[in-house]
């Protein structure tokens, strides 16, 4: 993109701290794409991954197993109710990717050829490849591949600020549940509802109102549809629960996490299903039952190993209370955000803030510079010292998850400072 003329080189980062190879730190307000959970230069994770490297780097799962993938399952199938096994991949669309598989080959397993589409809310995001994009359609990110995406049946979302005409929220998600319910009764060919758990992330910081994930659930159950959750940006600790299903009260029969798996420091992602769907996957050689899927470097030892490393601390410094405590401070800020002339609305969950930036507060209109607005907010956020990134006309913070108070309270101060000076170049 030609605004984009050149790009600033990080060459070090501490805790919170970006550094480029100016010497300019910024707070990373992004979490380095909502993965980081400890900050950057971590002893603790930097050792595990050290120490592996040292043993065995990378070796192939197929048909071969190594310690730190099978100590990694374990603990996860422990930690995710309802889970039994684990699929290793390299990131989170492929793991959306294996899960959409998975859901499909199931039903062809135990012999049902009819169950065959999947169903997904409107403006989900699974990832970029082709069944996540299929499976999260955002028109903005995918409308020029539409023609070569599978088809998927959808459903409309609550969005507590832009709901339709004289709707309530909880008449509008009554009408959304209507909606699946009836599809559900008419013709029962869905093989599986797939949405993200909790909260939309990159359709627009659109957190789900209470029970609307769990009553999916139970029409799930109801209806014999597989329900499988995105936990990839949402899980472990970013809306402040480990399992957010668990929190839903909303077990799936398959489950996706990644991004903060191992803490932001390595690539990988992990596909949990339930001994059900596993159990349809089991048979003899010539049944042909197994699922054909693998990646070159499918549950590698050192991203296991920092994963491992990474739970331990979750647990060894109570993390998930920690981060139910420092969420608060944002609130402190509600106000003082939602003067600012171009802020419609705030959304916040956990260590996840949303701020929508609007033209006209009483129309709701979205702002439309002629520049893009992560290039502004980009500019402004850097003089401010922090790197900060929209998506669309949406301000994200998500943040190191353990970022303390005060560093929480000194990233709110500036981003309030960087919409300011913003407003007037919008
Ligand atoms: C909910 C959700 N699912 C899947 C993905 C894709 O993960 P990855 O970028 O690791 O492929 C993302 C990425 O942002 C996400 O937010």
């Amino acid at each position: 993109m030609k605004e984009w003329d050149s790009f600033d080189k990080i060459t070090n980062a501490k805790g919170i701290w970006l550094i480029d190879s100016k010497g300019n730190k910024l707070i990373d307000a992004v979490g380095s794409m909502w993965c980081n959970v400890w900050g950057h230069s971590n002893p603790q994770l930097v050792k595990s991954i050290t120490s592996q490297s040292k043993k065995v780097q990378h070796s192939s799962m197929f048909n071969l197993t190594n310690e730190p993938a099978e100590k990694l399952a374990d603990t996860l199938v422990k930690t995710a109710p309802g889970m039994h096994k684990v699929f290793y991949s390299d990131n989170g669309s492929s793991a959306m990717e294996i899960a959409i598989k998975i859901s499909l080959q199931y039903w062809k397993n135990i012999g049902e050829r009819e169950k065959t589409e999947i169903a997904t809310l409107e403006n989900g995001y699974h990832g970029d490849t082709f069944g996540a994009m299929s499976v999260g359609y955002v028109p903005e990110f995918f409308g020029k591949f539409k023609k070569q995406l599978f088809s998927t049946i959808q459903f409309p979302v609550p969005n507590k600020y832009r709901l339709p005409k004289k709707y309530t929220l909880s008449d509008y998600q009554n009408f959304c549940l209507e909606k699946i319910e009836k599809r559900f009764s008419k013709n029962n060919n869905i093989a599986a509802f797939v949405m993200e758990s909790g909260a939309q992330m990159a359709g627009g910081v659109i957190i789900y109102p209470k029970g609307f994930q769990q009553k999916i659930k139970q029409l799930c159950k109801k209806y014999d549809v597989l329900f499988v959750l995105d936990e990839i940006a949402t899980g472990f600790g970013r809306l402040g629960s480990m399992i957010e299903y668990d929190t839903q009260k909303s077990i799936p029969d398959i489950a996706a996490f990644g991004k903060m798996l191992t803490g932001g420091y390595l690539t990988m992602a992990a596909t949990l299903t339930s001994k059900k769907i596993y159990d349809s996957f089991s048979g003899e050689f010539n049944d042909w039952k197994h699922l054909f899927h693998g990646h070159t470097y499918t549950g590698n030892p050192i991203a296991a190993s920092v994963a491992n490393e990474n739970l331990k601390m979750y647990k060894e410094n109570n993390l998930i209370k920690k981060i139910q405590k420092t969420s608060k401070v944002f609130e402190k800020y509600y106000d003082e955000i939602s003067e600012i002339g171009i802020v419609g609305d705030i959304r916040h969950k956990g260590m996840l803030m949303g701020i929508e930036l609007v033209a006209d507060k009483s129309k709701k209109t979205p702002i439309h510079p002629k520049k893009s607005i992560n290039k502004i907010f980009f500019e402004q956020g850097k003089k401010n010292g922090i790197y900060l990134r929209t998506l669309g006309n949406i301000v994200m913070l998500v943040p190191p998850l353990a970022i303390s108070e005060n560093q929480l309270n000194s990233l709110l101060k500036r981003t309030i400072q960087t919409i300011k000076s913003a407003e007037s170049l919008l």
